[in-house]
């Protein structure tokens, strides 16, 4: 049965950005998220961002008002009772998503196939928790999502060979490249990329550059498109030490332990340009 309609759970950048990409494609969206000023903050972006791409003439005003218009938000998670698949991008907290999971799972009919863009969590657990496990996947988007091509497909160890299909196909028709991961510590992305802005952040914890030295050497030098401290701030620098506690217990190797200036700026609040403050400072 083909994908049409699709629910994003939890409206932060992540769930905007992919609720924008879905409809942006053709898909009916409901994207929920408890709190409605998340929402209208959510709705002002997608805007924004489809405003940027017309001007841009990526797409027309024709697909920009299509996408608005098959984009439905709600507070409750009623609202995703009719979906085919449900992409779940809340906080990273295991027994938070796992909850959400056992309520959806109640809630939608039996074809429905749920997704997490989570970051590090293990699918398998998730999937575990649930009564559908086979129809159980991780659809791991970029940020920012409108933007980047990759989306990381990460088979739980129940997921079924026709849920895959089913996911690598649709991630084709939103026009996202999709790669497969097997479920383990950071999968492929954030084993590679978290270990890289860990060892920037030791590079200035040591004192052997400052922040804007260190991201001018990955920039120029390496021809990121932004230094690993830029990028962390705009990960969120509690994601990036969540992400490595996963990497350094998942594997129980010290290569992977995190810097502690990574853990007290996440301790000062300092967790980057979406408060204001991270490595670099945002007015
Ligand atoms: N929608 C539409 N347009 C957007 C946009 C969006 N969401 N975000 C940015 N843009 C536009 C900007 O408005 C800008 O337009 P103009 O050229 O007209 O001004 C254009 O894109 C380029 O943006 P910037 O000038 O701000 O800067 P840039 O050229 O450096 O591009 C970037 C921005 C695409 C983010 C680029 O820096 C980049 O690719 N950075 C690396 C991103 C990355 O590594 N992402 C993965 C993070 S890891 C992750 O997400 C997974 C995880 O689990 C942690």
């Amino acid at each position: 049965m083909a994908i049409q309609t699709v629910g994003v759970l939890g409206a932060g950048t992540m769930g905007n950005g992919i609720a924008q990409v879905f409809a942006q494609h053709g898909l009916t969206v409901h994207l929920v998220d408890k709190q409605p000023l998340q929402l209208d903050a959510a709705l002002a972006s997608i805007d924004k961002s489809l405003t940027k791409f017309v001007e841009k003439d990526k797409i027309t005003e024709d697909i920009k008002a299509g996408a608005l218009g098959r984009l439905h938000t709600h507070t409750e998670l009623k609202g995703l009772a009719e979906c085919d698949l449900v992409v779940e991008a809340v906080t990273e907290n295991e027994a938070t998503k796992i909850a959400l999971f056992k309520q959806v799972d109640d809630l939608c009919p039996e074809h429905t196939i749920l997704a997490s863009n989570t970051s590090a969590i293990s699918l398998t657990r998730m999937a575990a928790a649930t009564s559908r496990p086979s129809q159980f996947v991780g659809m791991h988007f970029m940020n920012p999502v409108p933007l980047m091509k990759l989306v990381e497909l990460i088979r739980a160890r129940q997921t079924s060979d026709e849920t895959y299909q089913a996911i690598h196909l649709l991630s084709e028709e939103i026009g996202k490249v999709p790669v497969t991961a097997g479920d383990y510590p950071g999968f492929v992305s954030n084993r590679i990329l978290m270990p890289m802005i860990n060892e920037a952040i030791f590079t200035l914890y040591e004192g052997v550059a400052t922040a804007e030295d260190i991201d001018t050497v990955m920039q120029l030098g390496m021809n990121h498109p932004m230094g690993p401290l830029k990028l962390a701030d705009m990960i969120g620098l509690d994601t990036c030490l969540f992400i490595m506690k996963v990497l350094y217990e998942g594997f129980n190797d010290p290569k992977y332990r995190p810097c502690p200036l990574l853990q007290q700026m996440v301790d000062a609040g300092y967790t980057g340009r979406k408060n204001g403050r991270g490595f670099y400072s945002y007015d």
